[in-house]
């Protein structure tokens, strides 16, 4: 209850500064940045991450001391500690246990009001993109192509040879999945019969990422 009338809080103070920023825009035309909330979905990697980093949590929320806010470890410790709340997002702890007062620091209202605003959205995650060396590669060998491609014949499908090889050949282009001879190949049906629709998914994936040799 008391959490709620916490956010109740924060949101009048957002009208608030809205609201004199509306009047004020008759005489001056500076709008306060600090109150642009964007329609679409929130970004967890670019617009909430960062604030952890600005506000000063990971000061002590490093790892070493406390549980780490850092960048590229704050999802999983929000998610595994139990700090957000989708049932019920004005209750995640991430925002209770700050709007209560936390070692001198808090987010602004429009922090907030992202954050929460994230959380309501089911307080979606960091989605890796696909790893050749995991994902791709290993499709290879599953789906017998190296029967043939084990050297020889191009390209060379072996692991820890084969992007080099499908590269170097101008077999994969990058972010164009119609336009590379491998997937032109695949699709084709060339010798591939047991490549499963999921792993073409994949494949295509990894070209629009990018086609990187991660
Ligand atoms: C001065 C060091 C310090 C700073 C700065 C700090 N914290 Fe903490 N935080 C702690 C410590 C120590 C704990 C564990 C004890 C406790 O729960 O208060 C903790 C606990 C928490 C918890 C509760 C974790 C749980 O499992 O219940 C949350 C959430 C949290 N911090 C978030 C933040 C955020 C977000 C910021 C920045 C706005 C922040 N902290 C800044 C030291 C800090
Ligand atoms: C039975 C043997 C055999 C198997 C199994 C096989 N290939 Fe091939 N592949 C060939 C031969 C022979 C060629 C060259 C003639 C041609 O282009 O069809 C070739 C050509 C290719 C090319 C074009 C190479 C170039 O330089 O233009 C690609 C890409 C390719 N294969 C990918 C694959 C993939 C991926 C698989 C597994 C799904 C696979 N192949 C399975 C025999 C095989």
């Amino acid at each position: 209850m008391e959490d709620n009338m916490k956010i109740k809080h924060f949101a009048s103070l957002l009208a608030g500064v809205l609201l004199v920023g509306m009047v004020s825009c008759e005489y001056q035309t500076i709008v306060p940045y600090d109150v642009v909330i964007p329609d679409t979905p929130v970004d967890f990697a670019t617009e909430i991450e960062p604030i952890f980093t600005t506000v000063g949590c990971i000061s002590c929320h490093d790892g070493s001391m406390v549980f780490s806010l850092a960048a590229g470890k704050a999802y999983s410790n929000l998610i595994s500690r139990n700090l957000v709340d989708i049932t019920t997002p004005a209750n995640s702890k991430i925002l209770t246990k700050i709007a209560a007062g936390h070692n001198n620091k808090s987010f602004s209202a429009t922090q907030s009001a992202l954050i929460l605003k994230w959380v309501t959205e089911g307080a979606k995650g960091v989605i890796p993109p696909v790893s050749f060396k995991t994902e791709i590669e290993p499709i290879w060998t599953s789906a017998d192509c190296t029967s043939c491609h084990s050297g020889s014949l191009s390209p060379d499908l072996r692991a820890t040879k084969s992007y080099a090889s499908l590269t170097s050949k101008g077999l994969v282009k990058a972010n164009d999945p119609a336009g590379s001879p491998l997937l032109q190949k695949i699709n084709g049906g060339h010798n591939a019969t047991k490549i499963t629709a999921d792993q073409k998914a994949l494949i295509t994936k990894w070209i629009n990422e990018g086609a990187l040799n991660n």
